[in-house]
């Protein structure tokens, strides 16, 4: 058996893969097996914000795991101490959980609602429609995507779903009873849609009404991803809790939550653990990683790519408006939506040597490195030429 025959065989049917055998990465491009070199234009799925093996992450890395590896949550870790300094100074929140995924960092954020909300009589978590919050069965129950829940109800009580950017919803929605409202600002498996500003300025209106919990999911979006360090930075709100993974551990498994003075005093010794998360060597990546992005430029750079892209996109649907519908997102969270399914074009891509990946049937989603170049860029923006060409 080759290597994919090998997995087929050994693996549940969970991912449908792709068929590349990957031999290493640098910088923003993927090298396979068989010598051929791929512009990767959807990182990690958001994990790579600073490309292929980073040299002040891998040296970061390999001192780390010379000290140690492992200790376990009895310990004080300067590490993790560090990372922490770092994240509750840049967003001005009061306390910090580490976890070791997103969808565990959005399990202590359901957790931490709860026990904030439930003795004052509030039991309800609304997330929007389309939205993704990961899999687990607390974090699935706010998810909606149909196909990924089909089959694991019944789901967490006191759950429920408003419509996307539905201000009317919202307001039919929530109540004193309403516990938190969780969103990603700008969604990401969804197809890259954006919040609203009369929408989230609807939440804050409406949170000040019945005293609900904003929980941001920044686990795609944040990390500098948008051009600003989270993504609802965009809205000019501070949500209360903010859920984060991904990028944060340089490629290594880290997440976590960050909650505000509201929440600051809710978990006490024993109401939240876990035996991996936070540990060391990630964290010690995700002070490498944080730095680069942060003081780096990387941010900017985001910013900068991002409106480069609109401007390539719009003329591209201008010479093809049959094809290409709309260009949404910030800095390098990007979507391209389509008027056709995304998938033959993705597959044509990888043909042509450039990653991207293709969600909620007709959007090219773009996570690119936040070090991408506009000279990248240009070089997708030819081949979608080309491809588009072609159809026509
Ligand atoms: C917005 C959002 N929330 C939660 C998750 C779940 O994170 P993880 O896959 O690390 O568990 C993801 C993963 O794609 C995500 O994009």
């Amino acid at each position: 058996m080759d290597l994919f025959e090998k997995e087929s065989s050994y693996f549940f049917h969970t991912y449908k893969r792709l068929h590349l055998d990957i031999e290493r990465g640098e910088g923003c491009y993927l090298y396979a097996r068989d010598g051929k070199r791929y512009l990767d234009l959807f990182g990690g799925l958001a994990v790579n914000a600073l490309g292929y093996s980073n040299p002040r992450v891998i040296a970061a890395i390999e001192k780390q795991i010379r000290r140690y590896m492992h200790l376990s949550n009895y310990y004080v870790q300067d590490p993790q101490v560090g990372l922490a300094e770092r994240l509750i100074s840049v967003s001005g929140f009061q306390r910090l959980f580490f976890s070791n995924s997103g969808t565990e960092a959005v399990e202590g954020a359901i957790k931490l609602a709860r026990k904030w909300g439930t003795p004052q009589g509030k039991t309800w978590i609304y997330s929007l429609s389309n939205s993704f919050h990961g899999r687990t069965m607390g974090a699935l129950s706010l998810t909606d995507r149909p196909h990924y829940r089909e089959g694991y109800a019944p789901f967490l009580p006191d759950t429920g779903h408003i419509g996307f950017n539905d201000v009317a919803a919202l307001r039919a929605t929530v109540n004193a009873q309403t516990l938190a409202v969780i969103l990603e600002f700008i969604q990401g498996e969804g197809g890259i849609n954006v919040v609203s500003q009369e929408f989230a300025d609807a939440l804050v209106d409406l949170r000040k009404k019945f005293g609900f919990l904003i929980i941001a999911d920044e686990i795609q979006a944040g990390i500098g991803r948008t051009g600003k360090f989270f993504g609802f930075e965009h809205y000019g709100l501070r949500p209360d809790i903010i859920v984060f993974a991904k990028a944060i551990g340089g490629g290594l498994p880290l997440g976590g939550l960050l909650g505000n003075e509201r929440v600051a005093e809710t978990f006490g010794p024993g109401a939240h653990g876990t035996t991996f998360g936070g540990n060391p060597v990630a964290c010690a990546a995700g002070i490498a990683t944080f730095d680069e992005i942060v003081s780096g430029g990387l941010m900017k750079n985001a910013g900068a790519i991002g409106a480069y892209m609109k401007d390539q996109v719009a003329a591209l649907q201008k010479d093809f408006p049959a094809i290409v519908k709309e260009f949404r997102g910030y800095g390098c969270m990007m979507g391209i939506d389509l008027h056709r399914p995304g998938q033959p074009i993705v597959d044509e891509l990888q043909n042509r040597g450039i990653l991207v990946n293709c969600t909620s049937n007709t959007v090219i989603r773009l996570l690119p490195p936040l070090t991408i170049t506009t000279e990248h860029c240009d070089l997708l923006i030819r081949e979608l030429r080309n491809i588009f060409g072609g159809l026509q």
